[in-house]
């Protein structure tokens, strides 16, 4: 059977190509996805893509991705510096988990520099735009072939 890795992309992510182009760049969330699924492609790895606005849903569909998915590769966007419930939902699920955000958090507003995902994520990528998803997928794959 093939791994599957679930890819979150949390609130406002849908307008990105025409929101803030100067912090988070020109790529609109498909394209970001179309990416994606070269490298899962190449990689042999199934991709289910969610971009939810709503934090319930986003703890919902950690939840139920608890049997279904070898990894969880998650931009929280606005959640990631509040949502207990987000974290809360990683840590029962217990899915090997990347945190990625386009833009470098740390070197953002205060509110920004705080992640309560980070402690509970394998590890974060910040900073690298498109990449950091890109690199994000990569680290999930690792993660998941190491463990064959
Ligand atoms: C973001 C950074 C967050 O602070 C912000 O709320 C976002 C996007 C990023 O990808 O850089 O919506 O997660």
């Amino acid at each position: 059977m093939r791994e599957k890795i679930l890819v979150i992309h949390g609130p406002n992510l849908a307008l990105l190509g025409e929101r803030e182009v100067d912090v988070y760049g020109r790529f609109t969330l498909d394209e970001i996805n179309e990416a994606l699924k070269r490298v899962a492609k190449e990689e042999e790895i199934l991709l289910e893509i969610l971009q939810l606005d709503s934090e319930g849903e986003i703890v919902e569909a950690i939840g139920r991705a608890k049997r279904e998915y070898q990894a969880i590769v998650i931009n929280p966007a606005a959640y990631t510096h509040y949502s207990i419930a987000i974290r809360d939902a990683i840590s029962a699920v217990g899915i090997p988990t990347i945190e990625v955000h386009l833009s470098n958090i740390y070197a953002r507003e205060e509110f920004r520099h705080r992640s309560v995902i980070a402690p509970v994520a394998v590890g974060q990528i910040s900073g690298f735009g498109i990449n950091s998803y890109i690199l994000g997928l990569k680290a999930a794959i690792g993660l998941i072939k190491k463990r064959d």
